[in-house]
């Protein structure tokens, strides 16, 4: 096991009710999680929950020259890690706080918003709170993607977005749907 992965399940053994899972995602995840980004287009990217830096890192290798990223991670030990590897990335703590984070920086929108945040553990407050968030910070047209290891978002997200694709990634632990929603 890599020194990164222990570290992920040290941290899930501390706060199991914020990181919400005991490993990072596979590249199988993170390569489908930003797959469906127009990448030519996409000026300015969030990442909500962004852990160890699975999606940071296939972000940097996509997004194009000039285009901005804004890097959320609660806990503090990651947050700090992720600091250290992607200094360029604006970096902030608390996905509550995404659109007074981007007005601060000087955004008006995010084009897309890449989360891999554990909604299913999280307060249904909290889950409610934070889809807010996301839908004031994203542009129209703007894509929001998430995964989750069950459907129960389904009806949920469907009902705040336009139109919205899933994908199942068997190779991952656990198995797990990738929702793509358009704003
Ligand atoms: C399931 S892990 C996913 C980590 C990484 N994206 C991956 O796929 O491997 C969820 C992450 O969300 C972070 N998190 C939980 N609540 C948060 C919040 N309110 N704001 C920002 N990050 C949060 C946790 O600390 C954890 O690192």
């Amino acid at each position: 096991m890599s020194l990164q992965k222990l570290q992920f399940f040290y941290q899930f053994i501390k706060y199991p009710r914020v990181i919400g899972s005991i490993t990072p995602s596979s590249i199988f995840l993170a390569k489908a999680m930003v797959a469906p980004v127009h990448w030519d287009d996409a000026e300015v990217i969030v990442e909500l929950g962004a852990g160890t830096g699975v999606f940071t890192k296939c972000i940097k290798q996509k997004m194009k020259k000039g285009s901005r990223a804004y890097i959320f991670e609660k806990n503090l030990h990651l947050s700090n890690q992720l600091l250290q590897q992607y200094p360029a990335f604006s970096h902030h703590t608390r996905a509550e706080h995404l659109s007074s984070s981007l007005y601060e920086a000087g955004e008006k929108y995010a084009d897309v918003i890449i989360s891999g945040l554990p909604f299913t553990v999280f307060p249904k407050s909290l889950t409610i709170q934070i889809t807010n968030e996301v839908l004031k910070s994203l542009k129209p047209g703007g894509l929001f993607i998430t995964f989750q290891f069950s459907l129960n978002m389904k009806k949920q997200l469907q009902s705040h977005f336009s139109k919205v694709d899933i994908k199942f990634v068997p190779l991952n632990i656990f198995p797990a749907f990738v929702f793509i929603c358009y704003k």
